[in-house]
């Protein structure tokens, strides 16, 4: 199995990446978290990063009928949020740690609701960036399967032109050009097959509204105030869900915003998972 970034020692904090990029958007959380007492470890997500060759078939019965079908047609890719959190229990095994700080962006997000429903014990805090609670609805899953075909077919480039604008907000775009390039070379270093499974994946997650109170982890909420992906009544609807929860907005920050702002990031974040269990 390919190491995650696994750096620091002390308490362990799992980062988890976003859609279509890899553990590398972690790295100033990486540098920072082992800096101040934390073990900090992001894995690659099945199918993307280095674990782009780590595409498995999840087992039928796990999979949505229309899905079975493409599979009949020879389309092979489709990695589940569940998969995934499965992956990153893996890897916490392997790295033996029995519970974390499990913080999720975005599809990180999915993964880090999926991780909690299924390992509640492991999971010592939560933190969800640019998350969202909701299932998709059936525009959602067929602009995800068309994205995923075309991907399939024409390769991820068109995803770095269509992404940036939303990804970042506009005073990244303008004042910070090394994150935008950052951002798009981790986007064209994107697998296609990986890119096109984790479409695949989200169009097919569970919805979490109605499961948000039983998540019993204290968690923190942050939230970009440019967010061009998601809207702030998405964070808000959280906060309301999981009972001992609580919101931070970051200003001049897109969806990418611990890559936007990290020095926010990072104080937020430490603030949050340095307070001992009994007072976050
Ligand atoms: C992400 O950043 O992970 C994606 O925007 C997730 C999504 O498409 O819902």
């Amino acid at each position: 199995m390919p190491q995650p970034y696994d750096e620091g020692d002390g308490p362990a904090i799992i980062l988890l990446h976003g859609y279509p990029f890899n553990r590398s958007m972690w790295r100033e959380q990486i540098d920072f978290l082992s800096a101040h007492g934390f073990r900090a470890v992001a894995p690659d997500l099945h199918g993307l990063g280095e674990m782009s060759d780590k595409l498995q078939l999840v087992a039928d019965s796990e999979k949505p009928a229309p899905e079975r079908e493409r599979q009949a047609e020879g389309y092979r890719t489709f990695t589940t949020m569940k998969q995934m959190a499965q992956g990153v229990a893996a890897f916490m095994d392997e790295l033996r740690i029995d519970s974390a700080v499990v913080c999720g962006l975005s599809m990180g997000s999915y993964v880090a609701f999926e991780f909690a429903r299924l390992f509640p014990s492991r999971m010592r805090a939560l933190v969800l960036a640019g998350a969202r609670a909701q299932g998709p609805d059936e525009d959602e899953k067929q602009s995800r399967e068309q994205q995923a075909r075309r991907i399939l077919a024409e390769g991820i480039s068109f995803v770095a032109d269509a992404m940036l604008p939303k990804v970042l907000a506009p005073r990244t775009l303008a004042e910070k050009p090394e994150v935008v390039s950052r951002v798009r070379e981790m986007i064209l270093r994107t697998d296609r097959r990986g890119a096109a499974a984790a479409q695949r994946g989200m169009a097919a997650r569970r919805d979490y509204s109605n499961e948000l109170s039983d998540i019993e982890a204290t968690t923190l909420i942050i939230a970009g105030r440019e967010d061009g992906v998601r809207k702030a009544k998405d964070a808000e609807f959280i906060r309301r869900g999981i009972r001992n929860s609580h919101l931070e907005i970051i200003d001049d920050a897109g969806h990418l915003m611990n890559m936007e702002q990290p020095e926010v990031f990072n104080r937020v974040l430490l603030g949050f998972i340095r307070k001992p269990d009994r007072d976050r």
